[in-house]
């Protein structure tokens, strides 16, 4: 009966009780079952100025020489003067589960006198991640996609104690909506307690004044208490101020710990009390590194749907629906039409320009014309009427001028003897 039928946003749920094992309570082992034989995967970029310890931290964090240090180049060599994009992938395994980690590193950004713009390799990368994503899902088959998105950025803050460089914020602020920012203050153990708390206050103030979005574990009505004081303890800690080592040194009580010695004594990277080591690895990796996958699909669903947008696909509420063909296709012939009609405006204004330039270049080349030949015309006057005067002259046999005959045969006299002298 139609006219009964309820939308399933409007069904009432009843809740019956079963009467004996039926055995749907397994699905949550099933899904584990199945995640550990497809093993899981996860990229995470790192970013920040050379020598700030990003290769360190990785090796710590996931506690395997997973990224070389990089020999430095030549003195004298010529060094790029571009940010590169390197990724460095490896297969890990604990208890059974696999982990195919992808770091992707970021060599040269911030490293050069003029950093404007040194971040757009790194979102053009991000971008063109996005993109292959697409370009699979829309392919007829596509069993198998090859998920290369980046999970997580950790940007490297240098520990200054001051605040956020320009170029902290420009990065940043290109890249919140496009990654998850993961932001750590470097080699926390150059600052003293007092600073690194100072030096976040202001990091979390200009990130909030720039409205820059950083990742934070989310909080859900259903968690348990535990959960939320533990969520709510690694919020408290960012920007996470970090230690990375991979060395183990004895401390002073007799203990073997990762940290860095030095003459005053041992920085542990595990110790709570000494740096938010721990606080990064337990987000990143322990509580939330699904979370920040999930987040990654979000990201990834606001790229895509801006881009279909300017591909002409709209959105509903629900459903993408392509807009009308025919109307499209006025839209498009309308646009076209315009843009003609301002090109033929744009060539006849170029067209009348040029005729008025030749106009008047005409119009001066004519009055020019007019000017020699008056003036010749004067002149040959003159001479008409010199020679008129002479002629009457010497029709009445009167001596000619000298001034005006140019001396008469004296003159010719003059002159014909000055040249045989010469
Ligand atoms: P590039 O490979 O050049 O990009 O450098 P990077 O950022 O990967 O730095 P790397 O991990 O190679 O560390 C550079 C130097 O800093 C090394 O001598 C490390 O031992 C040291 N270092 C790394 N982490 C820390 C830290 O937390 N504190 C201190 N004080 N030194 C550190």
């Amino acid at each position: 009966n139609v006219s009964k039928e309820q939308s399933p946003a409007v069904s009432n749920i009843v809740r019956k009780k079963l009467g004996g094992f039926v055995g749907f309570a397994n699905l949550p082992n099933q899904v584990h079952r199945k995640s550990v034989r497809k093993g899981f995967s996860f990229t995470c970029m790192v970013v920040g100025e050379s020598g700030l310890g990003k290769s360190t931290l990785v090796n710590t964090l996931f506690e395997t020489s997973l990224y070389q240090p990089k020999t430095l180049p030549e003195l004298g060599s010529e060094l790029s003067s571009t940010v590169g994009i390197e990724n460095i992938s490896a297969d890990i395994e604990e208890n059974g589960v696999r982990l195919k980690l992808t770091v992707v590193d970021t060599p040269g950004f911030g490293d050069f006198i003029n950093n404007d713009s040194s971040w757009d390799p790194i979102v053009t990368s991000i971008e063109s991640r996005f993109d292959q994503y697409l370009e699979q899902e829309n392919r007829v088959n596509r069993a198998k996609l090859n998920d290369n998105r980046v999970n997580a950025c950790i940007y490297f803050i240098q520990p200054t104690g001051h605040s956020l460089r320009q170029v902290d914020i420009e990065f940043m602020r290109r890249l919140h909506t496009k990654v998850n920012l993961i932001p750590v203050i470097a080699k926390s153990d150059t600052l003293s307690e007092e600073e690194v708390d100072s030096f976040k206050r202001r990091i979390l103030a200009d990130i909030e004044y720039h409205k820059i979005e950083i990742f934070k574990a989310p909080a859900y009505e259903m968690e348990d208490d535990e959960t939320i004081q533990e969520n709510s303890e690694i919020e408290s800690k960012i920007p996470f101020a970090i230690v990375g080592s991979t060395q183990t040194i004895q401390t002073g009580d007799g203990r073997s710990v990762r940290g860095r010695s030095y003459p005053w004594g041992v920085v542990e990277v595990d110790n709570e009390e000494h740096c938010d080591f721990t606080k990064l690895r337990q987000m990143m990796i322990r509580t939330h590194m699904e979370e920040l996958k999930e987040n990654t699909g979000i990201l990834y669903e606001n790229y895509r749907s801006e881009k279909m947008l300017a591909m002409g696909v709209q959105q509903d509420a629900t459903v993408f629906k392509e807009v009308n063909p025919t109307a499209k296709a006025v839209e498009e012939k309308t646009l076209h039409d315009a843009k003609l009609s301002k090109m033929e405006a744009e060539m006849k204004l170029v067209f009348q320009q040029k005729v008025q330039e030749k106009e008047a270049k005409l119009r001066q080349s004519e009055e020019e014309l007019y000017a020699r030949h008056r003036e010749m015309k004067e002149s040959l006057e003159k001479q008409r009427g010199e020679l008129d005067d002479k002629r009457r002259r010497l029709e009445s046999g009167r001596p000619l001028t000298p001034e005006r005959g140019g001396g008469g045969a004296q003159s010719t006299q003059k002159k014909s003897r000055g040249f045989l002298r010469s």
